[in-house]
Formats: C-alpha cells, structure tokens, sequence
C-alpha cells in the first residue's frame, strides 16, 4: 500500500497553495461539483464517463501539439459559451500539457478565475503543477506565451501513475533527476539506490521530495527574475528546441534528459562544470533508462538558432542553466553559440 506523504504547502505573493496528496476519488470529491473540466482523452479513458456527468468537461487530444493559442482560444469559447461566471472553478485534470493550457486559459480568462491542478503524470506531479507557470507552445517554440497564474490547490492523486505506459512514466524520471542534480547531491545518491517504478515503495516520497525542492526555490524567486528560478531549467534550453524542432512529437522527458547530457558538456567545455560531471550525469540518466544522444534528425545549426528564442536568452545571447558540479547549478549568461555547436557535434 503506498504511503501517503504530508501535505506541502506553497506560498506566493498573493497567498498560498496546498499540494495534497489524496486518491483520485478524494480528489474528484474536493473540487466543487460547479466546476469545469478539462481533461484529454486518455484519461476519460481510464477514468470513465462518470465525471462528464458531475462536472462540466472539455476533452483534448493527449500531446504538446495540443498546447497552442487556438486549443486555448477553442477552451476559452467553451467557457463563455457554457455559461462560466467569474467565480466558477477551472480544474486541469491530466498531465504537463493539460495543467499549463488549463491555466494559461484560467489566467486569461474575464482576467483571471481560479483554477486547481489535478496532475496525473510524473512530469505534473513535480514540476509544472507546481509554481503557477502557465502557458501554451509556439510554432518557434516551447511555452512562448504564458503568465504567472498559481492554482487554488494541487490534489496529487499517485495512484494515476500506475496508469501511465511505462515509456511516458520513465520520461517523467528525468524531471525528478534534474531536481537532483541542480539542488542536492544526498537526493542523487536516493535516486541511485532506489530504482523507480510504479508501484515503488518509495515513489510518494520521492514525489513528495520533489516538490519540497522545487517548492524551496519557487518561493524564492516566484516570477523568475534573479537566476535563482531558472536553475530549474537545466538542460531545458536544449530540450525545448529539440521538442520544437520536432513539431512537439518528442516527449518532454525525453528532450530534457538529451537536453541535460549535451548542457552537461557545454558546462564543461566552457569551465563552469567539473570535469567529470558529465560523464556522471550520462551515467545516471542511461541507468534510469533515459535517453542521452542527440538524434542524427536533428541539425546543430538549427539548434543553436531555435535556443536563440529561450525565454533566457537576452539581447547579449544565449544564457544556460549550467551545473557547478552534481548538486549545484547557476545560470550563465553569454555562452557562446560555438560552443553549444561545437558540443552538439561531439555527439
Ligand atoms: N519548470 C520550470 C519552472 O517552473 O520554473
């Protein structure tokens, strides 16, 4: 039986959150039966129709090609067109793509209307429901256009993972490995000795673990303004251009775990990363079963021209969040492009 982890609280400007860790049904009875809903089909799937016939329910497609200006536009006409007053609740119920689109359209929305993360996969349950980003992809790139929108409530029902098919439960790993390597080595070491899997005993608590982490610097830099935040971004910089260069068909994780061994090398090659660290972040993330090689599809020079549109990079170039060493990370600014080409092509 999974043991459940405590409640996490998390503050911001405005207030606070709760991240409640509960089962599906819990959760289902927490939200308030006027709520809308929306969810992707897999999980209607899964969870059955029964829903449809308590709350009112918008049913995507499952995939980032879903996270787009007019998936959002569609959802913001279904709220107006279902009657949805100011005061109404909007739950996101399902996995990274769901969670950031249901908020962007939450945020926008008469100006704003509250909403409540219900995240369903690895990836949701420790990063994105967690931290009030929200937002939705551009053809030129991943999450272009968002806002700060922190949610009501986080119910974290674990035992949806037992749902996922075991290719988009490990992509979620990487996420949980990241969290280690720029914030705790003692974590790394867990990580090692506990191999995940669904139905791990240790699962809630490395779940649990995750959002303390990512909790302790939301906290700290809330809006993403002083470096601090965009540690949480290792090996994103890469992973977004990959996904966008693939038409968002490459999974998240995956992206990112591709994404956290080539920022590994950049690291070392311009001397902020320990030597040696790469080789131990490739052998971690291989271990977990998590991929580290660059796709021959993909072109170094459209790389380095698709990062030139992260959200980091500023007028003076291309900014990376690069690992001190395992445990600690700080963004860089500056990195020249022929380095990131040069470390692409060590492939
Ligand atoms: N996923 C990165 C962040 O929340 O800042």
């Amino acid at each position: 039986m999974m043991v459940k982890p405590e409640d996490i609280e998390v503050r911001h400007s405005a207030g606070s959150y709760r991240v409640r860790f509960c089962t599906f049904a819990e959760a289902a009875e927490l939200i308030p039966k006027d709520s809308f809903v929306i969810t992707d089909v897999n999980l209607l799937e899964h969870w059955g129709e029964g829903f449809k016939t308590t709350w009112t329910v918008l049913t995507l497609s499952p995939g980032e090609q879903t996270k787009t200006l007019s998936t959002a536009s569609e959802a913001l006409q279904w709220l107006a067109a279902e009657g949805c007053t100011r005061d109404r609740t909007l739950v996101a119920l399902g996995g990274g793509v769901i969670g950031d689109l249901t908020g962007f359209v939450a945020s926008a929305y008469m100006r704003g209307i509250q909403f409540i993360q219900i995240p369903t996969t690895v990836i949701a349950m420790v990063d994105s429901s967690v931290g009030g980003k929200v937002g939705v992809d551009l053809p030129q790139g991943k999450n272009l256009v968002g806002a700060f929108h922190p949610p009501e409530a986080v119910l974290t029902p674990l035992e949806t993972l037992g749902t996922l098919a075991p290719a988009r439960f490990r992509e979620g790993l990487s996420e949980v490995w990241k969290l280690g390597f720029v914030m705790n080595r003692q974590f790394v070491s867990e990580l090692e000795r506990a191999p995940l899997a669904p139905d791990s005993e240790e699962l809630p608590g490395i779940i649990a673990k995750c959002v303390e982490l990512k909790k302790a610097v939301v906290e700290e830099d809330e809006l993403d303004l002083t470096g601090r935040r965009a540690i949480l971004n290792f090996g994103h910089t890469i992973g977004h251009a990959l996904e966008t260069l693939s038409g968002f068909e490459m999974l998240h994780g995956e992206a990112v775990s591709v994404g956290m061994a080539i920022e590994a090398r950049i690291g070392e090659r311009i001397g902020v990363t320990e030597s040696g660290t790469a080789e131990q972040v490739l052998g971690y993330l291989r271990a977990a079963g998590l991929p580290v090689d660059l796709d021959e599809a993909f072109d170094a020079r459209s790389i380095v021209e698709a990062i030139r549109l992260d959200k980091k990079a500023t007028r003076d170039g291309v900014s990376l969040s690069l690992l001190s060493r395992i445990g600690e990370c700080k963004l860089v600014s500056g990195v020249p492009e022929s380095e990131v080409e040069a470390a692409l092509r060590s492939r």
